[in-house]
């Protein structure tokens, strides 16, 4: 594993952007599996910048860690009324690059069946050869995707009830804003395992900011467990980076 602290939430964005981008560049039809949240905004202008500047997306597949079941995009609502990770995806990213739109997985949320779904998930996935290099954050309550803790670390993709601090986080994050009542935002979601996440080739995990700190400094050096699944990083064997900034790395000594 290879922490690597930049100065502040751009350069981290830089830093991370600027590895996906080698991926792409050294492997056209990469696959990536991508996050959403608000750390990882930042990488994704940074990767738009590198597509106006020539990298190419055409042949690119990608796959999302996570979506709220119940929701889906849809762009007959403003992007502040839908909430759903696949809009999200568009909006940050996907609509300002080539990247073709029968390459992009996002899961479904408003699958009938979520069982069924979840196993389709993990078979395409494998059958594009696996996830070259999954971008992850860290929740507050050291999640990663939708793995909430007492989550196994073998675990698969599946159905997630939503812990009440990744509710309170969310809302005031994505909610709050658009005027949508707490009550209402969804309380399950169809999330990659952590035994899916650690099958990936590599993986680059980003953090930023003073609220973070602590969290990040149990999952980088803290125990193995289940209550925070983002420590299973330090059972990955392959490529992994943690790309954090100064505040998100200001707990890492103190452990
Ligand atoms: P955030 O979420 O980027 O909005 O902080 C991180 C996560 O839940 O993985």
């Amino acid at each position: 594993m290879e922490i690597i602290i930049n100065k502040n939430y751009l350069e981290m964005s830089k830093c991370a952007a600027q590895k996906i981008g080698e991926l792409v560049k050294n492997k056209p039809d990469c696959v990536l599996g991508l996050a959403t949240g608000g750390t990882p905004i930042g990488t994704y202008r940074e990767l738009i910048k590198l597509y106006n500047q020539g990298l190419d997306f055409s042949n690119v597949k990608t796959f999302n860690l996570d979506e709220y079941l119940g929701i889906g995009k849809d762009l007959s609502k403003s992007y502040e009324m839908d909430q759903s990770y696949a809009r999200f995806m568009h909006e940050e990213l996907f609509k300002h690059t080539n990247i073709k739109e029968e390459n992009v997985h996002v899961p479904d949320g408003l699958t009938k069946n979520p069982e069924e779904f979840c196993q389709w998930y993990e078979d395409a996935i494998k059958k594009s050869g696996g996830i070259d290099l999954q971008l992850l954050g860290i929740g507050g309550d050291g999640h990663w995707a939708f793995n909430e803790p007492g989550s196994s670390l073998s675990s698969r993709t599946r159905v997630e009830k939503l812990t009440e601090q990744t509710l309170d986080d969310n809302y005031e994050a994505f909610y709050k804003n658009a005027g949508i009542s707490r009550d209402d935002i969804p309380h399950y979601a169809i999330t990659m395992g952590i035994g899916t996440i650690l099958e990936a080739k590599s993986l680059i995990m980003l953090a930023n900011g003073q609220k973070k700190a602590e969290i990040v400094a149990k999952a980088l050096a803290g125990n193995i467990t289940t209550d925070v699944t983002a420590s299973a990083i330090q059972l990955f064997n392959r490529d992994s980076y943690v790309i954090l900034d100064k505040e998100a790395a200001s707990r890492l000594s103190k452990v």
